[in-house]
């Protein structure tokens, strides 16, 4: 028996939320239009726990004998072993081995959701290659399990954003419950905000999500108080989104910064370079863990009312305007190559 299934899912981007997600706040997400494609191929010759894992993107090609003795991430590539181990550990016992080919248009550890997407997509896939097409809610339980293997206290608001697409509110409730309410049509009511990538952080998700924890213990009123303002942040964010109101979107995101900023997410040649997008008039916030170190902090979103401003916007040296739909739909079976 062999089987074939093509499967992509989207990036995402976090408006608010990030960071107070993982405390059991809620988060505002939204799926991007520029996707992974996973392709998995499952058959009984390439012998039982094998797989082939090949990622152009990443020079990544290689036969992996044993894929569920892969229990955690060092490596490029580990990830994606322990996504089709984990996705396909239900299957057992099972004669398959699989082919998993990844093509990305997303980039990764920026903060724009390309390991939930690897994790969705990749359970997706190797699921339909097995004529077992699990509902939604599974394949979102197996990715956060996965992602979870990044960062032990992952929210899984990630995974919801690229699983289901469209604008999300969601919320981790206890243990790998994660609720999630559509926002139908908000995605066409995002026009306010451009997405510029400022740089990789030299850090992990699951480094940054630990720095905030540390912080917590050492100064839990400071980090508490910063946590709930980033909590209503959200909910201002969210009244704004129904509403329409894009003018309502410059202080929420200045308040949401500034409370990112305490909890230290936010590298200081980044917030220097918010404080002048501040002074012409606009706002800007980190979308994602952030970082510490490094070239940038990954994912920035910068707001404004006025398409006009956006168009005299000058960008800060070293960072990339992605141009990019949101709202776009999550994960879907496409045609297979
Ligand atoms: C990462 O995209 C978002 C964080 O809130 C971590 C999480 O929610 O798991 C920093």
């Amino acid at each position: 028996m062999s089987g074939e299934a093509a499967v992509s899912a989207p990036g995402k981007t976090i408006l608010f939320g990030e960071h107070a997600a993982v405390y059991g706040h809620p988060a505002l997400v939204t799926a991007l239009d520029h996707r992974m494609t996973v392709m998995a191929r499952a058959s009984a010759v390439f012998g039982r726990g094998t797989l082939r894992l090949e990622i152009p993107s990443m020079k990544i090609a290689r036969t992996v004998a044993s894929m569920h003795s892969v229990d955690s991430v060092k490596g490029p590539g580990d990830l994606a072993v322990l996504a089709v181990a984990i996705g396909t550990a239900g299957l057992e016992p099972n004669p398959y081995g699989f082919h998993v080919r990844i093509d990305s248009g997303i980039p990764t550890g920026a903060g724009f959701g390309s390991s939930a997407a690897l994790a969705v997509a990749v359970v997706a896939a190797c699921r339909r290659a097995v004529d077992d097409d699990i509902p939604l809610e599974e394949v979102g339980r197996l990715a956060t399990t996965i992602e979870r293997h990044q960062h032990g206290t992952a929210s899984g608001v990630d995974v919801q954003a690229v699983l289901r697409g469209g604008v999300l509110l969601c919320r981790r409730l206890n243990g790998d419950i994660v609720e999630h309410e559509e926002l139908p049509g908000a995605g066409a009511r995002l026009g306010a905000f451009r997405l510029f990538n400022s740089g990789a952080p030299e850090e992990s998700t699951g480094t940054m999500v630990g720095a905030v924890r540390v912080l917590l213990d050492r100064e839990p009123a400071r980090v508490r108080e910063a946590l709930a303002e980033i909590n209503a942040a959200t909910r201002d964010g969210c009244a704004a989104l129904t509403r329409g109101d894009d003018a309502a979107f410059v202080p929420i995101v200045r308040r949401a910064e500034a409370a990112l900023e305490i909890l230290g997410v936010v590298p200081s040649h980044v917030c220097a370079a918010i404080r002048a997008i501040e002074a012409a008039g606009g706002a800007a916030k980190i979308s994602g863990a952030g970082g510490r170190t490094g070239a940038g902090a990954g994912l920035v979103l910068v707001v404004h009312p006025d398409p006009a401003w956006h168009a005299r916007f000058s960008k800060p040296g070293g960072w990339t305007e992605h141009r990019v739909g949101l709202g776009a739909p999550g994960v879907r079976t496409e045609v297979a190559a």
